[in-house]
């Protein structure tokens, strides 16, 4: 019987294996395929999900050195439950370092025997071993309206000679169709079953929603793993996953989510723990497989005990470190609901911080401001008539505030200093003389203020987490920094810290590569470089001619806790940083021999995109003249803002905005080699599963070496 089994299973394998020039999807007990992660020298994580089982004792998983499985070296029966949404992760130990394995998963038997497909994944190397490395580096893979092209592309070329896949997070995203990134399709979408568990968003007569129950956030990982080239990437390479803000939510920090930017409290611990459940369930990770070797995803491993950064030494050269970024951040340092005219920064704190020189420098730039106590009690109407007005601009921005909520709100704002700008900016809005004139404003102290940082809106993201003004941003985070210390910009807090500095500075290994799911590289628009102010429109506004920071969200908004993790990795030479996040392609020189290398996302909305949405949606912006000449050189903008930059000491040495695709990193004794591959966003929405050789001539590859703690473009 045994004998007839191990026949019928090879004849299915092969046939599963082989049969990849038109991939179709997994069907049977095992619809999602299976998937193997986290390879050390003696052990691997496999994976399987099979669906309602009549007999949920009746599995068993089986590891062989051959594709016959005539030499099956790892056996175990496991267990399906429904709390654990039907999915199995068990660790295969015992398994040689540096050695291809075939596993299969076997339900059953008898008359209703059924197998999966036979997954292949191989072993890490023991650190002792000389031998070169080669994997591939994805993130970011949109399902909705989009396809995996990218990995088809990485498939057709890269079978037989890499030996496992990074992910940097955004494994799935969260939402059904945000209007701002997101295409649904009839093909490519998700409908969720569970709408009153979702969170709905959007335009309340045309909704989309964001998953909140745990039924939520398994459905999205059941469509995305229904995806048959996506099932492919599982089933060739063991794959090492870290995540980043869409395995929750978007821009999250901690449990928090930021969908209403501060116009209610978002702090969700059970929506995060359902996120996490969903994650730990399943993505091939050795997170949530218990001592025993199988899965187990208990109280001890969701937030607020979550703990998913982890290391892997690949052989001699490679020791592959990944963080999570997400979950012990901070929020961003200006809240979504920061008053535009609070004062963040006030004149003796800036002259205490950054010295009266340094100030006296400033000075002129800055924010001349009030004491609105002081002011309320010589005049009091015009406390009142401030206070009025800013309820007003509360409520236009949040119809479900009342007027007493409103005006008790601006009141709650209006007790320290304020800002004297935005003052006037409110009267004039409201057709009433502004109140401060230029000859009292030159008699009034200065500081920094949330207007003066981008900020014009009671709530919204702009001005918080994107598009703020880099300069008077910066200085307020050093004045945070040094006031209230560096807890409020710890983005991977104290504890993956030290675990990450213990890590990098005690690996013998030749190249330490570090995941990071959110880029390190600036991005900065310096409008007043002198290499960009001549390109711009003549009616371009006054305002804009600074230098713009596009995105608080990544470590652009945590600026000194950036100082010292790369004085951190500066004492691990060898390390290289891997990113991802940002949709765009960027290879960055941080000076002291560090590089980082972002590869594009496999299939989301580009930055370039993100960013031609944004501003041809911006009032003042998108009806520039020339402002479409300006957004097609987005990637030379940020590339020449960062060339003899006097405020980064990071160059960026290529970069491109609006592609999709992957990266392959290549680890020698001597050398690290990029290979970037990229695709034009447009094709992301054309299925070339079937067409390899179409698919082939779409594609650029651009290739950068580090040897001896320089880079070179090419091999
Ligand atoms: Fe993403």
């Amino acid at each position: 019987m045994r004998r007839w089994m191990s026949l019928a299973i090879v004849f299915a394998s092969v046939c599963g294996f082989v049969s990849s020039a038109v991939p179709a999807a997994a069907e049977g007990m095992f619809p999602a395929s299976v998937a193997s992660g986290d390879p050390k020298p003696d052990s691997v994580i496999l994976w399987t999900r099979v669906v309602d089982p009549a007999m949920p004792d009746a599995l068993v998983v089986e590891v062989a050195t051959d594709m016959a499985f005539a030499d099956v070296v790892f056996s175990q029966q496991v267990t399906v439950t429904a709390d654990n949404g039907w999915c199995v992760k068990v660790r295969a130990t015992g398994l040689q370092p540096y050695t291809t394995y075939y596993y299969r998963f076997v339900y059953g038997s008898g008359a209703v025997m059924e197998t999966s497909r036979v997954g292949r994944t191989k072993t890490a190397p023991t650190p002792d071993m000389d031998v070169p490395v080669k994997f591939a580096v994805v993130y970011c893979q949109d399902y909705i309206g989009r396809y995996y092209n990218a990995f088809a592309k990485l498939l057709n070329d890269h079978d037989e000679d890499i030996d496992f896949v990074v992910h940097l997070g955004d494994i799935i995203y969260e939402t059904t169709g945000d209007p701002s990134f997101q295409d649904p399709s009839s093909e490519r979408r998700i409908d969720f079953s569970d709408t009153e568990g979702a969170i709905e968003l959007g335009d309340p007569d045309d909704p989309y929603y964001a998953a909140a129950s745990l039924s939520n956030y398994r459905e999205i990982y059941e469509t995305y793993r229904s995806d048959p080239v996506y099932q492919q990437v599982h089933e060739r390479w063991p794959m090492i996953v870290t995540w980043d803000d869409h395995e929750f939510s978007n821009d999250a920090w901690g449990a928090t989510a930021t969908y209403f930017n501060g116009r209610s409290d978002e702090e969700s611990a059970e929506r995060k723990r359902n996120a996490e459940r969903a994650f730990f369930e399943w993505v091939p990770t050795e997170v949530g497989v218990g001592s025993d070797g199988v899965i187990d995803i208990n109280d001890g491993i969701l937030w607020p005990n979550t703990s998913i950064h982890r290391d892997y030494p690949y052989g001699s050269n490679l020791h592959l470190v990944l963080t999570d970024s997400r979950t012990n951040r901070p929020d961003h340092l200006v809240p979504e609901d920061a008053y535009p005219g609070a004062i963040a920064a006030d004149e003796p704190t800036l002259r205490a911080v950054l010295t009266d020189p340094v100030v006296d420098v400033i000075r002129g730039s800055l924010d001349p401001y009030v004491d609105m106590g002081v002011l309320g009690a010589q005049l009091p109407i015009l406390r009142q008539t401030t206070a009025s007005i800013s309820a007003q601009a509360y409520m236009a921005e949040n119809p479900s505030l009342g007027f007493t909520d409103a005006i008790r709100l601006a009141e709650s704002q209006l007790t320290g200093n304020v800002s004297t700008t935005y003052i006037n900016a409110l009267y004039a809005a409201a057709a009433i003389n502004p109140p401060f004139t230029p000859e009292i404003q030159a008699m009034l102290p200065r500081g920094v203020s949330f207007m003066f940082m981008g900020k014009t809106n009671m709530y919204s993201s702009s001005g918080s987490r994107n598009i703020l003004f880099w300069d008077p941003f910066n200085v307020y985070a050093g004045v945070l920094w040094g006031t209230m210390g560096s807890a409020v910009q710890n983005l991977l807090g104290d504890q993956q810290t030290a675990w990450l500095a213990g890590v990098l500075t005690q690996s013998p290994a030749t190249w330490k590569v570090l995941g990071n799911s959110i880029m390190m590289t600036p991005l900065l628009v310096d409008f007043t470089h002198p290499m960009i102010a001549p390109l711009l429109p003549p009616d371009f506004p006054d305002t804009f001619k600074t230098r713009m920071l596009l995105t608080a969200d990544q470590w652009d908004g945590f600026p000194q806790n950036r100082w010292e993790l790369f004085g951190l990795v500066d004492m691990a030479p060898g390390t290289v940083v891997i990113s991802g996040d940002i949709h765009a392609t960027f290879v960055t020189d941080h000076g002291e021999g560090l590089y980082e290398f972002t590869g594009p996302a496999i299939s989301s909305g580009t930055f370039g995109d993100l960013v031609e949405r944004a501003v041809l949606g911006h009032p003042i912006l998108g009806q520039l003249p020339g402002i479409d000449t300006l957004l097609a050189m987005l990637p030379q903008l940020l590339q020449a803002s960062t060339i003899d930059s006097p405020v980064t000491d990071s160059t960026i040495l290529y970069d491109q905005t609006t592609n999709h695709g992957y990266m392959v990193m290549n680890v020698t004794p001597e050398t690290l080699t990029a290979t970037l591959q990229e695709i034009d966003q447009d094709e992301v929405f054309t299925n070339y599963y079937d067409d390899p050789a179409t698919l082939d001539g779409l594609f650029t590859a651009t290739m950068f070496t580090v040897e001896d703690g320089a880079i070179r473009p090419g091999p």
